[in-house]
């Protein structure tokens, strides 16, 4: 059934956490640290800018110049808005979304440089019908219980990614019962789905893998010199 007020002309605002610091990488914030030759940021605001009408990153209040230097080339194109970020990433969500009017809101961490125009299109499409959607990774691993060894079986499971998309009304209240109730979660889907709501998954594939270690980021090195799975290097809106 299509959420209530669901339309093909709802406006998308695309959040993009990136004011973590990067720890395990080693390499100061992420969304700053260049995968050949270009930062992690402009990687994950590029593939989003060309599909959402406003953008909201949200950074550390050090690095707020340096984002609005980098992102200018974009900022002529979709409405840009920097927001200093909270000291986790859902807190830096809440502030995202709160400076953003739109109808929809698709978030996607500044560690995943990957992000394909037709997952994309998926999660958003399935957020306006059933007002979540996530991304979620079938595994290739057999997996098993820690604690005694026990099979699971890896067909009912996904590893969570972004872009999570969402009816904003439906974030929104995700967040304020979080707020109220003292829930923490690693991601967004996480936290509407805690309040009892309906969350749509779409299959994500390999290439939306976080950055996380120094071999992720060496992974996503050989992702970027093989070409594998049809990634390119964003250019500037205009070039
Ligand atoms: N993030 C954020 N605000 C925070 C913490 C994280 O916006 N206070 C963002 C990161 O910038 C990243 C995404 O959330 O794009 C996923 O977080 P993670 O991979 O954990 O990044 P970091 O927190 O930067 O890395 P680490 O945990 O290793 O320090
Ligand atoms: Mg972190």
């Amino acid at each position: 059934m299509p959420h209530a007020g669901a339309t093909a002309t709802d406006t998308v605002a695309g959040l993009v956490p990136a004011a973590g610091s990067g720890e395990r990488l080693g390499r100061g914030p992420k969304a700053f640290v260049d995968l050949a030759g270009t930062p992690m940021l402009v990687w994950a605001v590029a593939a989003l800018a060309a599909r959402v009408d406003a953008l909201a990153v949200g950074v550390a209040e050090v690095d707020l110049e340096r984002t609005r230097a980098l992102l200018a080339p974009w900022a002529a194109r979709v409405d840009l808005r920097l927001v200093v970020g909270g000291a986790s990433r859902q807190a830096t969500v809440q502030r995202l979304l709160a400076s953003v009017e739109s109808d929809v809101v698709v978030v996607h961490d500044a560690a995943r440089p990957f992000l394909d125009a037709s997952t994309l299109e998926a999660v958003i499409a399935a957020a306006r019908e059933h007002g979540a959607c996530s991304v979620g990774q079938p595994l290739a691993d057999s997996l098993v219980r820690a604690h005694d060894g026990a099979p699971v079986d890896r067909a009912q499971l996904r590893a969570v990614q972004t872009p999570q998309a969402f009816r904003r009304e439906v974030l929104q209240r995700a967040h304020e019962a979080a707020v109220r109730d003292g829930w923490a979660a690693t991601d967004d889907a996480g936290l509407v789905w805690r309040m009892g709501h309906r969350v749509a998954w779409v299959d994500g594939g390999g290439h939306l893998f976080k950055v996380t270690t120094p071999g992720d980021f060496a992974l996503a090195e050989a992702v970027v010199a093989s070409g594998a799975f049809g990634v390119t290097a964003p250019a500037a809106p205009g070039s």
